[in-house]
């Protein structure tokens, strides 16, 4: 048995087409490069749901704890629209979150060379375009309580949430932004909406506090977060790490993927904290994008954001950046011939499927170690 152990939940949806395709260089990997991974596999959302009416079991858990990784796909489809709150898929992800306390969510957006003309925006804004956004992912409205629908007396009802951040909560994240931008461009920019809400006010005050203590050599700013999406459909190329909270991020991200072509193209890092003795961190590697009702089961799916979840998966888990590499590589070099799937806009061309994708990554894997 290899000492990497990887749990993969494949989920819902698309979730289980592009992780099947993951699998494939997972033995690739095994055959071509002599790294095996000790692979799990576990349910997740609604398929842990059919089977055991809960979207995550005490046991899947305790396996995501374990393992040195996880890969996963994606949960929720409109069969599970009508669940009470607490059994949706969505829930399933969530509590895997918190409960391994993935605080940070490396959301890279990246424009492959061969790319840029696939954007929603115009070539010149986004060509070599590399970004980071980064999310913070266990706290904020996600998790605050109170939470819930109570009874108007008056008849109807009130819809509330809770959104709150504490000084460590915001400190935690900084650090990690400070750390991507020094292996980066040098530049944080951090983003909330201070001027109407009180825990964009403390964010603002504790990140620009951190910044004069620990962020030395570093450019830093703060943005509202309806500035921030404009700018990033206005000029992208003047961000380097984005930080900021659970729903921003979350939506700044979406954003984000148009910029590259297609949200099938955007993967994420969910980490933990390093444990200072054990130098180990929990760790979840998610695609930006979700289960994709409307095209799942028709084997369209791009399964780009997967395949680069793994590479970040290489890369952060298990330290192998030259394998991340040519994972990358492999991929671009198959957009660079053309090859596309059917959610990347291009006029004209053949679009292929999530399979054929797939087998055009392996080959120039093939190729790149060969040659
Ligand atoms: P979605 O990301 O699933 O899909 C949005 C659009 O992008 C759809 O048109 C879809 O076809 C397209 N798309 C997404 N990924 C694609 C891919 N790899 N290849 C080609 N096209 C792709 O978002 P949604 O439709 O708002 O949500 C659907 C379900 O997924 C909901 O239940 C939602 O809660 C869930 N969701 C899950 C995750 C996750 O598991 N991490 C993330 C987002 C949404
Ligand atoms: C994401 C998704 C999730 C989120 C949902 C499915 C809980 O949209 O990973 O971006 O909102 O965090
Ligand atoms: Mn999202």
């Amino acid at each position: 048995a290899s000492n990497k152990k990887l749990l993969v939940l494949p989920g819902d949806g698309i979730g289980p087409e592009v992780v099947r395709e993951t699998l494939r260089v997972v033995d690739w990997m095994a055959k071509k490069r002599s790294v095996s991974f000790d692979v799990q596999e576990g349910l997740v959302g609604g398929a842990a749901y059919d089977a055991s009416g809960t979207p995550l079991t005490d046991e899947t858990l305790a396996d995501a704890v374990d393992a040195d990784a996880v890969l996963f796909g994606a949960v929720g489809g409109p069969k599970y629209d009508d669940l009470p709150f607490e059994k949706k898929p969505e829930r399933g992800l969530l509590r895997l979150r918190k409960e391994m306390d993935l605080f940070a969510n490396l959301r890279p957006a990246m424009v492959f060379a061969s790319m840029a003309d696939n954007s929603s925006l115009k070539r010149d804004l986004v060509a070599g375009l590399d970004i980071m956004i980064l999310r913070e992912l266990t706290g904020g409205v996600y998790f605050c309580e109170p939470r819930g629908i109570e009874d108007l007396p008056g008849g109807g009802k009130r819809g509330f949430d809770t959104q709150a951040y504490s000084t460590p909560e915001i400190e935690r994240i900084g650090r990690v932004a400070f750390d991507l931008a020094r292996k980066r461009r040098n530049k944080v920019t951090s983003v909330e909406k201070a001027n109407v809400m009180m825990s964009g006010v403390l964010w603002r005050q504790v990140m620009t506090d951190l910044h004069k203590r620990e962020g030395e050599g570093l450019e830093y700013e703060n943005m509202y977060a309806d500035n921030c999406a404009m700018q990033l459909v206005r000029n992208p190329k003047q961000f380097d790490v984005i930080v900021t909270d659970n729903l921003f991020g979350d939506i700044l991200s979406d954003c984000a993927a148009m910029l590259t072509g297609s949200l099938g193209m955007l993967p994420s890092a969910s980490l933990g904290a390093e444990d200072p003795t054990t130098g180990r961190r929990h760790a979840l590697y998610e695609p930006v994008h979700g289960s994709a009702p409307d095209i799942a089961g028709r084997g369209i799916a791009n399964p780009i954001a997967e395949l680069l979840s793994f590479a970040m998966l290489l890369r952060y888990s298990f330290d192998m950046g030259e394998d991340a590499d040519l994972v990358e590589k492999a991929i671009d070099n198959v957009l660079s011939s053309g090859l596309r799937t059917a959610d990347i806009m291009q006029e004209g061309k053949a679009k292929v499927s999530t399979g054929v994708m797939t087998d055009s990554i392996l080959k120039e894997l093939d190729k790149l170690v060969s040659g």
